[in-house]
């Protein structure tokens, strides 16, 4: 993001302080619950969002060398995907030519080769056949033919992107659109590096857990005591970029800034940048980590889903100034840091906010949500005019499946 921007979000985010208002969604509207229980609406979501649109399934620093492999079953089907000996990223079906074998269980590693387990035929990175075991009992087989399937894929702005289907297109740019992928070059993704992961399955829709990243209405009351120490609740400065949007959640930390010099001022230094890419996935940027969140609606229980976390060291995101060294932080004291200090997270860090706030308290009332919609006695919840990105959200794939839009709550 370049300089003058950061500054203009960061004045609107004083502003709202300031003046104890936040963005204006301009109106409230109703959302069915039916939406979160309905099992039809959940083959619809499956088919279209997940089965036929393009997925981030990493950013590129899962596959850090020539050789690095990694494996998901997120999709319905298993995928490997490598980078091969000349760097190149690619996604495969997780599964041997031969009579089907998964190739590797191992969720990441480094290998030129991999053996299938069942016979031992081989293949490359690169997912050419490499050769069958005893050919001359097997018979002829043409091993051009008979390479690992392939998906599309694409790698840029340092995120990895898979299509499904083999025929799927894929565009990076289409996806993010021109604004967003400016901004995500600018971040400069492709340098952070893998740190670890965690995985979280739940019982709430795919939507509500998504939900739980679209408003921060609830910071001073659902995280009172926690997360609401470090961050400003209510003053989230909001945009869209098509289906996807921006959330920017200033920390209170950014006080200080009003006594430095605006070259001095630093976007991640004074908040939270949280950019949700359609349809489940959120990027979300601090002080030198980068946190994705995938989110995976299950496919036997239309109320539970699975959220796949990854984190990233980033030092290249934060303040550059040799001055402002910021201190140490740890999952034990992460909500009791002097925010007259920068905040500069870590993965400790990271693991202590998913573990108490996102799931203990975030998560926990998600299922409490969850409930209430099964239970079919509440037959709508509202998003509230302080609540846009929740609102685009849901607007956003009701489009997309050509459903009927929100209706204002009158
Ligand atoms: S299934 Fe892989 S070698 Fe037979
Ligand atoms: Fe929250």
């Amino acid at each position: 993001m370049k300089q003058h921007q950061q500054i203009e979000l960061m004045k609107h985010m004083l502003t709202m302080i300031d003046s104890d208002s936040t963005e204006d969604a301009g109106q409230v509207v109703k959302n069915p619950t039916t939406s979160y229980v309905c099992t039809d609406l959940a083959r619809q979501e499956w088919e279209h969002f997940f089965e036929r649109h393009p997925q981030i399934i990493g950013l590129s620093a899962d596959l850090p060398e020539k050789g690095s492999f990694m494996t998901s079953n997120d999709l319905g089907i298993p995928v490997l995907a490598t980078r091969d000996s000349d760097g190149k990223f690619h996604a495969f079906v997780n599964a041997c030519r031969h009579r089907g074998a998964v190739l590797t269980e191992a969720e990441r590693g480094k290998q030129r080769r991999f053996a299938c387990p069942f016979h031992a035929w081989t293949y490359s990175s690169d997912g050419s056949l490499l050769g069958i075991r005893a050919p001359q009992k097997f018979g002829n087989i043409d091993r051009k033919c008979h390479g690992l399937v392939e998906l599309p894929s694409a790698e840029k702005y340092g995120l990895l992107v898979v299509h499904p289907q083999i025929d799927g297109n894929l565009d990076i740019d289409t996806l993010l659109g021109a604004e967003l992928a400016e901004q995500f070059e600018s971040w400069d993704f492709a340098a952070a590096r893998y740190l670890g992961n965690s995985t979280l399955d739940r019982k709430l829709n795919w939507k509500i857990a998504n939900d739980t990243f679209g408003e921060n209405y609830h910071f001073d009351t659902l995280h009172g005591t926690r997360l609401n120490n470090l961050f400003y609740g209510d003053a989230t400065a909001y945009d869209e970029y098509g289906r996807n949007h921006r959330m920017t959640l200033p920390s209170r930390y950014i006080d200080t800034l009003r006594d430095k010099p605006e070259p001095q001022w630093n976007v991640t230094d004074a908040g939270v940048l949280v950019y949700y890419v359609f349809p489940n996935t959120q990027i979300v940027l601090t002080n030198r980590i980068i946190s994705v969140f995938r989110i995976y609606p299950s496919r036997t229980e239309v109320g539970r889903s699975t959220t796949q976390i990854a984190y990233y060291e980033a030092q290249h995101i934060g303040s550059a100034f040799a001055d402002d060294i910021a201190p140490k932080l740890s999952g034990d004291n992460v909500y009791a840091a002097d925010v007259s200090q920068r905040l500069e997270f870590n993965l400790e860090t990271q693991r202590e906010l998913i573990r108490s706030t996102l799931d203990e308290e975030d998560y926990y009332m998600g299922a409490k949500s969850q409930e209430a919609a099964a239970s079919g006695k509440v037959d709508h919840f509202i998003f509230g005019r302080n609540e846009p990105a929740l609102q685009h959200f849901h607007r956003s794939y009701r489009e997309a499946l050509d459903l009927a839009p929100l209706n204002a709550h009158l």
